[in-house]
């Protein structure tokens, strides 16, 4: 809500695209996904923009690791830093800027899994 408040030029573009897809007499159904490529990127760009959340969940190390020079001692609690990720300005430029088009055209930004955590505790909700 807050991103097409302060970005309604991006909301007309979307509210056109589902407008012209799937009309207003019914729901959209994953047989739709391909034909809403703008939809697409802007769920893709409100999960890097703001990820629900921004460090995630707690994970701990079953053994101790070394990270960068850093001793973590086995049973330590670890986050992982999402949203720090997701403002890398080298993987998506101009951080801040609610952008959907970074994710269209011929060299869209990297993909950003992160906003579902990681590993074998992964968001199991991702696919809906
Ligand atoms: C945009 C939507 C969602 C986001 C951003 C999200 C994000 C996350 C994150 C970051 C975690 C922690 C993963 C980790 O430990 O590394 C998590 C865990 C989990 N999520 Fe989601 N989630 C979303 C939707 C859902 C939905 C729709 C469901 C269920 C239908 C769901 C069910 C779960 C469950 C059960 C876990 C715990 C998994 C485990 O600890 O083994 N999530 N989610």
């Amino acid at each position: 809500l807050v991103a097409m408040l302060l970005n309604p030029e991006v909301l007309r573009k979307a509210q056109e695209e589902i407008d012209r897809v799937v009309g207003r007499t019914r729901q959209p159904d994953f047989g739709d996904m391909e034909s809403l490529p703008y939809m697409d990127a802007l769920c893709k760009e409100i999960l890097r923009w703001r990820p629900i959340g921004p460090l995630g969940v707690a994970h701990s190390n079953i053994v101790e690791d070394v990270y960068e020079g850093m001793y973590i001692p086995a049973g330590s609690k670890v986050y992982a830093n999402i949203e720090l990720m997701s403002k890398d300005p080298m993987a998506y430029p101009n951080p801040e800027e609610f952008r959907p088009e970074r994710w269209l055209g011929p060299d869209p930004a990297p993909a950003f899994p992160g906003a579902f955590g990681f590993g074998r505790r992964q968001c199991p909700g991702k696919h809906i």
